[in-house]
């Protein structure tokens, strides 16, 4: 894979979703043990479910913006792009980006706990929802990866990092493995690694290159390097 491209919730900021670690942030007004792990589930699955439902109708009005095109615009002037999310918004999806694993789920599905089969899922789930597969009643969770939780399709992620020629940070703040390891692989395997962030991330100082400044303005002006062939990896 030539160009592996992570990103974390600040590529969706512009869109007008709520990042997580952000002044008014998600996670400033929720907790992470109630909300994003799997005990909190078990205490009070009602609470989890709202927070994800309203979560999911957000997606019904958002639109991508010049960050999610301009990554887009890259995979259709090259072969070799894979996208990796942390997000679980569908942006990408909208803007056209068909190379994307979300490691960390999607709002848009949902995951029978008795039967493990997973539904596209677009309006709320009540404890009284059934599974469409086995019938059983209030069984449904979202198919997000809690916090304990191992992140989905790590081996083609590692597969990907391990090969490529070009790492891109947009967005994430760093906080949170194995995600925040992703540079250091890259790194091992030869890559030029870039961050594109509003600020200097946690782990800043393993990225190559640094651009700080809006995923809207310096997302589209790095694509354009990479295609004009001005940007040498
Ligand atoms: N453009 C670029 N970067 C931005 C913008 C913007 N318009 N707005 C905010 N940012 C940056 C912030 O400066 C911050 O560094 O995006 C980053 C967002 O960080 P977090 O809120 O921590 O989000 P993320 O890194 O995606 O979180 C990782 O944590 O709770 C979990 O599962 C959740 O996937 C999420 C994971």
């Amino acid at each position: 894979m030539g160009i592996v491209v992570l990103t974390g919730a600040g590529i969706s900021a512009e869109s007008g979703i709520a990042t997580f670690r952000d002044a008014n942030g998600l996670w400033a007004e929720h907790r992470v043990e109630d909300v994003a792990t799997p005990d909190g589930y078990e205490r009070n699955p009602l609470l989890v479910l709202d927070f994800y439902n309203k979560r999911r109708r957000e997606l019904k009005s958002v639109k991508p913006n010049p960050a999610h095109l301009a990554l887009a615009k890259l995979e259709q002037g090259r072969d070799d792009v894979l996208v990796v999310t942390q997000n679980v918004d569908n942006l990408h999806e909208q803007a056209g980006t068909k190379s994307l694993i979300h490691m960390h789920g999607e709002l848009n599905k949902i995951r029978c706990t008795e039967c493990e089969t997973v539904f596209d899922c677009y309006d709320d789930i009540t404890l009284a929802s059934k599974c469409e597969k086995c019938g059983t009643e209030g069984t449904l969770r979202p198919h997000i990866v809690w916090f304990g939780e191992m992140p989905f399709m790590m081996d083609e992620i590692s597969y990907a990092l391990h090969s490529c020629e070009l790492f891109i940070s947009i967005g994430t703040s760093g906080n949170v493995y194995p995600a925040a390891g992703f540079v250091q692989s890259a790194r091992s395997a030869g890559a030029h690694t870039v961050e594109l962030n509003l600020e200097p991330s946690l782990g800043a100082s393993m990225f190559k290159e640094k651009v700080h400044g809006k995923a809207g303005e310096v997302v589209p002006v790095y694509v354009n390097k990479i295609l004009s062939g001005e940007l040498e990896f």
